[in-house]
């Protein structure tokens, strides 16, 4: 991989005729966040296509417990329902005339040195991530060509599912397998429940925030991605 893989070419990669903002390596900006004690912030990205739903309800549940860790953090929750990414580009097809493409405005929003940690909700589709998870993490194609604009970031998983046993595991170690190849420091839901992520159940007649087990893992998955961040912007890594 090359290592002076230019902003040209990753614009291009992103397929990004539409992009603005700088795309630039986190870590030297880490760094200087953790020792200045600058705000880090911290993105949950809902990949459910239902807006407003459970997927997202739980990660903000995620990201006030990463929010409240520590006053040098900031939260942001983007919801990809209504995008349209489509996960075929990162082949590198070109866009189709009159084809909307969302991606490319996500790519300085997660690239910003400024975003230390990363947590990805998904909906339980059969047994596995949403195809428009699929979609956008296979996009990620853009981070790796740009001499791996992710790497060191913290990452962690989240996943709601309609049953409480319906896959959310094996849902998570799916996301999970993507972020590895982006060199990201993949952390699970921290103590007392630290386990792979957070695995929320969605019974459909209450509201998902009243799954008292899910909400732990949740808020556990956000203190745990909170805290390694710090530690990560502390050490410039
Ligand atoms: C196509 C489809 C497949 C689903 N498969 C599963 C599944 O395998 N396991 C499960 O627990 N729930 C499954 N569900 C239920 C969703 O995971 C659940 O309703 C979830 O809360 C939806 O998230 P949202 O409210 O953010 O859209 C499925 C739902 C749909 C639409």
């Amino acid at each position: 991989m090359t290592t002076d893989f230019t902003r040209r070419r990753f614009m291009e990669a992103a397929g990004a005729a539409i992009v603005t903002g700088a795309a630039t390596a986190t870590t030297s900006a880490q760094a200087a966040a953790g020792s200045r004690g600058q705000t880090i912030r911290i993105v949950g990205i809902s990949c459910s296509p239902r807006k407003g739903k459970t997927t997202a309800a739980s990660l903000r549940v995620c990201l006030q417990a990463a929010a409240k860790a520590d006053p040098r953090i900031d939260v942001e929750l983007i919801e990809l329902a209504g995008m349209k990414i489509d996960g075929s580009l990162a082949a590198g097809l070109p866009l189709e005339p009159g084809q909307k493409d969302d991606f490319p405005r996500l790519v300085p929003k997660l690239s910003d040195p400024r975003v230390a940690g990363i947590i990805i909700g998904t909906p339980v589709y059969f047994g596995n991530m949403t195809s428009l998870c699929k979609a956008f993490l296979d996009r990620f194609i853009a981070f790796r060509k740009n001499n791996f604009a992710l790497s060191n970031k913290v990452a962690g998983v989240l996943a709601v599912g309609g049953a409480r046993n319906g896959g959310q595991e094996v849902t998570i170690q799916s996301v999970q397998a993507a972020l590895f190849c982006q060199e990201m420091i993949i952390v699970g839901d921290g103590r007392p429940t630290a386990r792979i992520g957070a695995t929320v159940w969605n019974n459909g007649k209450s509201p998902v925030t009243e799954d008292e087990f899910g909400m732990d893992t949740a808020k556990n998955l956000g203190r745990r991605v909170a805290e390694v961040a710090l530690k990560m912007a502390a050490t410039g890594k």
